[in-house]
């Protein structure tokens, strides 16, 4: 059978707010039927509010010590990447077995992950980044990043509203109108969209830029407005239709065509990305500070280092009276949802990875390549070496 003789661990994410988990009980079903032995750690489910015992009438074992369940285990799927367990005094990195495989978001680009990194090549782990899936038809399924961007769009939007000082639709009162709040997207992927989306259903106005001429014309599908940013689509966009990192005079010259707008921006959603690299810096302090006070804004590319200069990863905090959201890991806080979303991407993404009890490694799969971020004793993911200085 196509799991036989592996052990699935999936253990209780420790990154403090993180509430999803990486299997649902009908996840857990499909691998013991694929032939895999599962086992969950005690809690797994609470925070996305799934008990010990729906996973165990499914057929897993469930394991109160995580170092057993990481002994035990020939593949973890995390939602997070490994981090130092306070309880246990340990990385978890140094819990996963010698050789054994790793799959979740590692956020490799990222530097407070190098130290991470560094620990599975040593130990001979392999490791897979879902940040890494290609957009391309056969990895749809897989497609964790593009389900959990949908999450931290909608997410960012109704923290936004939550923080305002202001109504966001236009609200007629008995001595006039309330003018509708002025969103401002930058970057309007899949997040960014699903911010316009949201934005526009809570009736506010929406202007957005983002580098790609094809994202521009499914912002302005949406209703919002596109600020002229005239950039040759052979500069702004790569391989695959992606965005790509531009020299510092292009974005300088973008910071300039975005500070009038966000002079008068309520609200401001930061979703710019160049998928597996640091996120660029398109808003500096001196724009944050012509923002009006009581205006928010979220910078959803936190995980990836940030959009503003003056965003604190993981914080919320005022500046000058502008809040300033740096909150990590939006989609966490959706955890309903978001975990069932994961899982089956997770699902998807291991029956392909895993034929006949063995695991692909083909640096030549086009799934593989950029997903794959230590193998052979050595880091191996692109990103990561870049944002290291050795590639
Ligand atoms: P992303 O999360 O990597 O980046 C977000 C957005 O930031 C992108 O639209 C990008 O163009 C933009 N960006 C990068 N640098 C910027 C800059 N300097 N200024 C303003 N914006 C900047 O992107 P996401 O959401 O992952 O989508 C990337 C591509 O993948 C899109 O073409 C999307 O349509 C496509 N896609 C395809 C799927 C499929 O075929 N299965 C599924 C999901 C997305």
């Amino acid at each position: 059978m196509q799991f036989t003789g592996i052990t699935i661990g999936i253990p209780r994410e420790i990154m403090p707010g993180e509430r999803r988990v990486a299997a649902v009980p009908e996840t857990i079903s499909k691998m013991i039927a694929a032939g895999a032995d599962v086992l969950v750690e005690t809690g797994a489910g609470n925070g996305a509010y799934i008990d010990d015992d729906s996973y165990r009438d499914k057929g897993a074992e469930i394991i109160s010590d995580p170092i057993e369940l990481y002994k035990r285990s020939n593949l973890v799927i995390k939602v997070k990447e490994p981090r130092y367990h306070e309880k246990l005094g340990k990385h978890e990195a140094e819990l996963l077995q010698q050789d054994s495989i790793l799959i979740g978001f590692l956020h490799p680009a990222h530097s407070v992950n190098h130290a991470g990194l560094k620990i599975l090549a040593e130990r001979n782990i392999t490791s897979f980044t879902l940040d890494g899936i290609p957009r391309i038809s056969k990895a749809q399924q897989m497609d964790a990043l593009t389900s959990m961007s949908t999450v931290a769009g909608y997410k960012a939007v109704i923290f936004a509203a939550g923080h305002l000082g202001r109504f966001i639709p236009m609200m007629p009162t008995s001595f006039g109108i309330i003018q509708p709040a002025q969103f401002l997207v930058i970057g309007t992927g899949v997040a960014g969209l699903q911010s316009i989306a949201t934005a526009k259903r809570l009736g506010a106005k929406v202007k957005t830029l983002d580098i790609r001429p094809d994202a521009n014309e499914q912002a302005r599908s949406l209703g919002a407005e596109n600020i002229e940013f005239n950039i040759p689509k052979e500069v702004a966009v790569g391989t695959g239709g992606y965005a790509r990192r531009l020299d510092e005079e292009w974005y300088a010259r973008e910071r300039d065509a975005i500070a009038p707008h966000i002079a008068q921006s309520d609200a401001v959603i930061l979703t710019a990305l160049i998928p597996g690299e640091v996120a660029p810096r398109l808003i500096d302090e001196q724009m944050v500070s012509t923002m009006k006070k009581g205006s928010v804004i979220v910078d959803i590319a936190v995980d990836q280092g940030g959009n503003c200069t003056l965003t604190c990863c993981g914080e919320d905090y005022e500046y000058n009276g502008i809040i300033i959201s740096g909150i990590m890991n939006i989609p966490a806080t959706l955890p309903v949802d978001a975990t069932n979303m994961f899982a089956q991407n997770a699902w998807h993404f291991i029956s392909y990875l895993v034929q006949e009890g063995k695991v692909n490694t083909d640096i030549d799969d086009d799934i593989v390549h950029p997903t794959l971020v230590t193998t052979g004793k050595r880091i191996v993911h692109h990103g990561a070496l870049m944002a290291m200085g050795i590639e």
